[in-house]
């Protein structure tokens, strides 16, 4: 078996945030009377949130924003998006990533985190994963956000292990550019796997288990 961990990407992997992202992003966007839609909502896909906030305010034509001011509108928005996080509970884990995570264990594989969210550790613990990975690399210990390397390469390395042994799973394009920025193979789901971004590109994660069957 060539792999020995699977890092997963979270927002849009193991969980579907995505509508609480788009209508965080839309009520702070709506706040300052800039056009947001789900189509600009997805360029924001594994962009961190001062990146993805450039983004929203590509629309944006009144007087010049400040660092101080820009921060807070981030913050708006983070305050919105925790207020829909804090309604998750294990039940927004599908049986599907559940069955999926449970049988990579089995088979032996160490499972990581690598996601850009600040969030992570707060999206863990809602599904109730807060223990189950063996390693988190999250927006939290990064500087470089995806399309960079960095936060896979930091799981590989609390892994403990080569990226050439590991396998790194993602939705987004910049997400899988990432992966293989860094030497890792890279299994896509969603807009990735539609794109062809991926080494592997599957309907569902559930196909991890035949990919590292045998
Ligand atoms: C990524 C999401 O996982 O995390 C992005 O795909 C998001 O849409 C990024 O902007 C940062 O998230 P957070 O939770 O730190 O604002
Ligand atoms: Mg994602």
């Amino acid at each position: 078996m060539k792999y020995q961990a699977i890092i997963f990407d979270l927002d849009g992997v193991i969980c579907f945030t995505d509508e609480y992202h788009y209508l965080a992003w839309k009520q702070m966007a709506d706040s300052l009377g800039v056009y947001f839609d789900r189509e600009i909502n997805n360029r924001l896909r594994g962009v961190s949130r001062m990146a993805s906030l450039e983004i929203v305010l590509e629309r944006y034509s009144g007087p010049a924003l400040s660092d101080e001011r820009k921060v807070e509108l981030a913050t708006m928005k983070n305050d919105i998006y925790r207020e829909s996080l804090a309604q998750m509970s294990p039940a927004d884990l599908s049986d599907e990533v559940r069955d999926t995570l449970n049988g990579l264990r089995e088979r032996g594989l160490k499972l990581a985190i690598g996601s850009s969210s600040k969030n992570t550790p707060f999206i863990l613990g809602q599904l109730g994963l807060g223990s189950f990975f063996d390693a988190v690399s999250d927006g939290n210990n990064i500087t470089r956000s995806k399309p960079d390397p960095e936060v896979f390469l930091k799981a590989a390395e609390m892994l403990g292990l080569e990226p050439s042994v590991c396998l790194v799973v993602e939705d987004a394009v910049s997400g899988a550019e990432a992966g293989h920025a860094g030497g890792f193979d890279v299994a896509c789901v969603g807009d990735a796997a539609r794109a062809g971004s991926g080494d592997y590109n599957m309907q569902s994660v559930a196909e991890l288990l035949d990919i590292t069957a045998g």
